[in-house]
C-alpha cells in the first residue's frame, strides 16, 4: 500500500472529516449501516434500469439506485414530459423510503447520462458534445454549462449524472473520441475541476450538493482512451507511468474537487479488466488518490471479469466496485452477490464498506434529509429544462468551439447575401447533436424531436431575414435560376456511440462520397463554398478541403445550431460579429492511417497541429493542394466483426 501511494504520490479526501457536515454525514452512515440485513446491505449495492425494475422492486429488495440508460425513459416514451420524468422520480423515492410506520428507509439515487446537457429529455438543452467544448478553451463556460446541466436534471428529479468524461483520447477511430475533450491531459484536467464544480457545487462550502446542485461522476476510470487501435473496450497496454501522467490527471483533479463518484471502464490493462482490477480501483483509486466516494460499474461490467456470473461479480466486488450498475437482470446479480456474501466469498467488510460508500454518498447529497425529488428547490421547475438562458449558453459554446480551417477569402458572409444550404446536415438537429440524445446512439431523431432547437439552416435563414438576403435549403444541392452567391455545405457523420462509432481508419469520404460530389458540382458552376463539417473526430478530408473555399469543424453542436450562422456571417456595421476562437484540442490528420497522432509524438507532422485554428484576423488564409491520395482505399471502414461481437452485451 505505502508502495502504490509513493509511486502515486498519495493525495487527501477532498473533503476533510473534521469538517462539522462530514461528522454528520458519518452519523447517518453509521446509523444506517447498522439497521441493514445482509439483504438490505446487498440491495443497496445494485442499481436497476427504470425499465427493469419498478418502485416497488426497489422497496421489496431496497435497491440502492436507479438509472436510466441511454435512450431510456418513463414507460419508454422518449418525449415524456418533465411531469412524467418526476412523477416516476416520487415514485421511487416514496417506495425506498416506505419502511414500516417510520419511513426511515434508505432513499433511492437516480442517475442518467446528462452527457451533453441533459440529453435523454424531451425538450432539454443540448450542448456541444465535449469535443467541441475542448476546442473552446474555456473552463469558465464548462462551470456554467455544468450548472445549466444540474438545474435540468434537477428539475426532472433526478439526482446524478454520468459525467463528465475524462479520457484522454489517443486514437481517433475510438467510437468515444467525442465524448473526450482532448488528446492533451492539460486541457482534461482544467476542466475536470470546472465541471465537477459546476455540478455538484463547492466542495465544503455550504451550496455543496444544495439544491439545484447533482452527482457528478468521473469516468471511466482510467485510461480508456488509451486502448490498442482505438477498440472501445479494448485493452490498454501502457505503462503505470503513463497511466499516472497521461491518464489519471483529470480523475485526480476531479477527486480534488470532491467528485463523489466514480465509472469503471470497460477496457481492461494489460490484460486484466478495469473491473476485476483491484490493484486500481482499491489500491490506486481508493488508496492514493483518496477517494472515498463510490465506484459504479458500467452497464453490466462486472460481468466481464469472468465467464461464471457469480463468480465475476464477486471478483468485481473484491476488487472495489461499490454499486453494479445492471443492464437487465438485477434480480439475478442481487442474488448472485447475495449469494457469494453469505458464502463469505465477498467478505463482510467489503460489503460494509461498500455500502458505506453509497451511504456517504447519499448523505452527502443530503437525500436523508430532502423531500421527495418533486418539492425540492428547483425540481419540478418547467421552464427549467430548455430555459432561453440555457439555450442561450448552449449558443454561445457553439460559437466558440467553431474551429476554422481554412478560409479563402469567402467568409465573413454579408447578410444581403444569397446563400444555398446544402447537405444532409443542414437541417437535421438529430446530426448536429450525435449520439447520447434522446436515443443511445443518437439515431432516428428528427427536428420534431427537438421542440426547443435550432438547425444550422433555421440559424441562417434567422440571420439573413429582413436584411436583404435569402437562404434557401436544397440538401441535395440542386438549383434552377440564378446561383446563389456561395453555397453552404453542411455533412458529416451520422449519429453513433460507443463500440459502433469505432472505425477502422479516418477517411471521411470512403463513407459518405455524396458531400464531395456536391462540392465540385457547384466548383464547376463557380459558386463559391463553404464546408461545415459535423464529426465526433478529426477526420481525413483533403479531397472536401480541397474542393470548398472555406472549411469550419463545428463537431456536434448539439440543439443550438443558430451559434454557426452567428460566427459566419459579418454583423450589421459589416465587421465580423463573434469572431473564430476555436482551436484544435485533437491533432489533424495528414491521412487515412494517421492515427494514433497526439502533440508531443516524436515524429508529429499532422496536417493541422494541436492548438490550429485560424480567425478572421488571420484574413485570407488558404491550405495548398493536398494531397487526395486515399491511404485507407478497399479497407472497410467499419470491422463487422467487432460491431457484431460480443463486446457490446445488450
Ligand atoms: C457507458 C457509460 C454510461 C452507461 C449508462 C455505458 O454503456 O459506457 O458511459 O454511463 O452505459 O448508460
Ligand atoms: C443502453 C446504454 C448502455 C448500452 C451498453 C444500451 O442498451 O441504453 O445506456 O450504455 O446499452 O451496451
Amino acid at each position: 500500500m505505502r508502495e502504490i501511494a509513493s509511486r502515486w504520490q498519495a493525495d487527501a479526501s477532498a473533503l476533510d472529516p473534521a469538517l462539522p457536515s462530514e461528522r454528520k454525514v458519518a452519523r447517518i452512515v453509521e446509523r444506517h449501516l447498522r439497521s441493514l440485513s445482509v439483504e438490505k446491505k446487498v440491495g443497496q449495492m445494485i442499481q436497476a434500469e427504470i425499465a427493469n425494475a419498478t418502485p416497488m422492486d426497489a422497496a421489496e429488495f431496497a435497491l440502492g439506485s436507479v438509472l436510466n440508460g441511454g435512450g431510456s425513459s418513463p414507460a419508454g416514451d422518449k418525449r415524456a414530459s418533465v411531469d412524467d420524468w418526476l412523477a416516476l422520480a416520487d415514485a421511487y423515492h416514496d417506495a425506498s423510503r416506505r419502511r414500516g410506520a417510520s419511513r426511515d428507509g434508505v432513499p433511492i439515487l437516480w442517475g442518467t447520462d446528462a452527457v451533453h446537457g441533459h440529453s435523454n429529455v424531451y425538450g432539454a438543452t443540448v450542448f456541444p458534445h465535449n469535443i467541441g467544448l475542448g476546442a473552446a478553451r474555456d473552463s469558465d463556460l464548462m462551470c456554467c454549462i455544468a450548472a445549466a446541466t444540474a438545474r435540468e436534471v434537477v428539475a426532472t428529479g433526478i439526482d446524478w449524472t454520468f459525467a463528465p468524461t475524462l479520457a484522454v483520447v489517443r486514437d481517433d477511430r475510438w467510437g468515444r473520441t467525442y465524448e473526450g475533450y482532448s488528446e492533451h491531459p492539460e486541457l482534461v484536467v482544467e476542466y475536470a475541476q470546472r465541471v465537477v464544480t459546476g455540478l455538484q457545487g463547492v466542495a465544503g462550502d455550504p451550496g455543496f450538493l444544495g439544491p439545484g446542485r447533482v452527482l457528478a461522476t468521473a469516468k471511466h476510470f482510467l485510461g480508456e482512451g488509451h486502448t490498442t487501435d482505438g477498440h472501445d473496450q479494448g485493452d490498454v497496454a501502457c505503462s503505470e507511468e503513463t497511466l499516472r501522467d497521461l491518464h489519471a490527471g483529470g480523475h485526480r483533479a476531479a477527486i480534488a474537487a470532491g467528485v463523489q463518484t466514480v465509472m469503471a471502464g470497460f477496457h481492461s490493462w494489460h490484460g486484466t479488466k478495469v473491473h476485476g482490477h483491484e490493484y486500481l480501483l482499491t489500491g490506486v483509486l481508493k488508496g492514493a488518490l483518496g477517494f472515498d466516494g463510490l465506484v459504479v460499474s458500467d452497464w453490466d461490467g462486472y460481468l466481464q471479469v469472468a465467464e461464471d456470473r457469480r463468480e465475476a461479480c464477486a471478483m468485481s466486488v473484491n476488487a472495489g466496485v461499490d454499486l453494479l450498475m445492471v443492464g437487465v437482470d438485477w434480480r439475478q446479480t442481487y442474488d448472485d452477490l447475495l449469494q457469494q456474501a453469505v458464502a463469505g466469498v465477498v467478505p463482510m467488510s467489503r460489503i460494509d464498506d461498500a455500502v458505506r460508500r453509497i451511504l456517504r454518498v447519499k448523505a452527502r447529497a443530503g437525500l436523508f434529509s430532502s423531500p421527495r425529488p418533486s418539492q425540492r428547490l428547483c425540481a419540478g421547475d418547467r421552464t427549467a429544462v430548455g430555459h432561453p438562458a440555457h439555450r442561450e449558453l448552449a449558443r454561445r459554446a457553439v460559437r466558440e468551439s467553431l474551429v476554422l480551417l481554412k478560409n479563402g477569402g469567402v467568409l465573413p458572409l454579408r447578410r444581403d447575401a444569397n446563400v444555398l444550404l446544402a447537405g444532409d446536415g443542414a437541417d437535421n438537429i438529430g446530426k448536429q447533436c450525435g449520439g447520447w440524445t434522446l436515443t443511445w446512439q443518437g439515431t432516428g431523431n428528427d427536428n420534431d424531436d427537438f421542440p426547443n432547437g435550432m438547425s444550422i439552416f433555421e440559424g441562417f435563414a434567422q440571420a439573413v431575414a429582413g436584411k436583404g438576403g435569402t437562404a434557401t435549403l436544397s440538401p441535395s444541392g440542386e438549383f434552377t435560376g440564378p446561383a446563389p452567391d456561395v453555397a453552404i455545405v453542411v455533412f458529416g457523420e451520422n449519429p453513433y456511440a460507443e463500440g459502433d462509432g469505432d472505425r477502422r481508419h479516418l477517411s471521411f469520404s470512403a463513407h459518405d462520397s455524396e458531400p464531395l460530389a456536391i462540392l465540385r458540382k457547384f466548383k464547376e458552376r463557380g459558386v463559391p463554398t463553404v464546408s461545415v463539417f459535423l464529426a465526433g473526430r478529426p477526420m481525413w478530408v483533403n479531397p472536401e478541403l480541397n474542393a470548398s473555399d472555406a472549411f469550419v469543424v463545428a463537431w456536434l453542436p448539439g440543439t443550438e445550431g443558430g451559434g454557426v450562422a452567428d460566427v459566419l456571417f459579418r454583423g450589421p456595421g459589416g465587421e465580423p460579429q463573434h469572431d473564430f476562437r476555436g482551436r484544435l484540442s485533437y491533432s489533424w490528420p495528414r491521412h487515412a492511417l494517421h492515427t494514433p497522432l497526439n502533440v508531443g509524438d516524436i515524429d508529429y507532422s499532422p496536417l493541422f497541429p494541436y492548438g490550429f485554428g485560424l480567425s478572421y484576423r488571420d484574413g485570407r488564409r488558404d491550405t495548398s493542394r493536398l494531397d487526395e491520395a486515399d491511404a485507407a482505399a478497399g479497407i472497410p471502414a467499419v470491422d463487422e466483426h467487432r460491431v457484431s461481437g460480443w463486446t457490446y452485451p445488450r
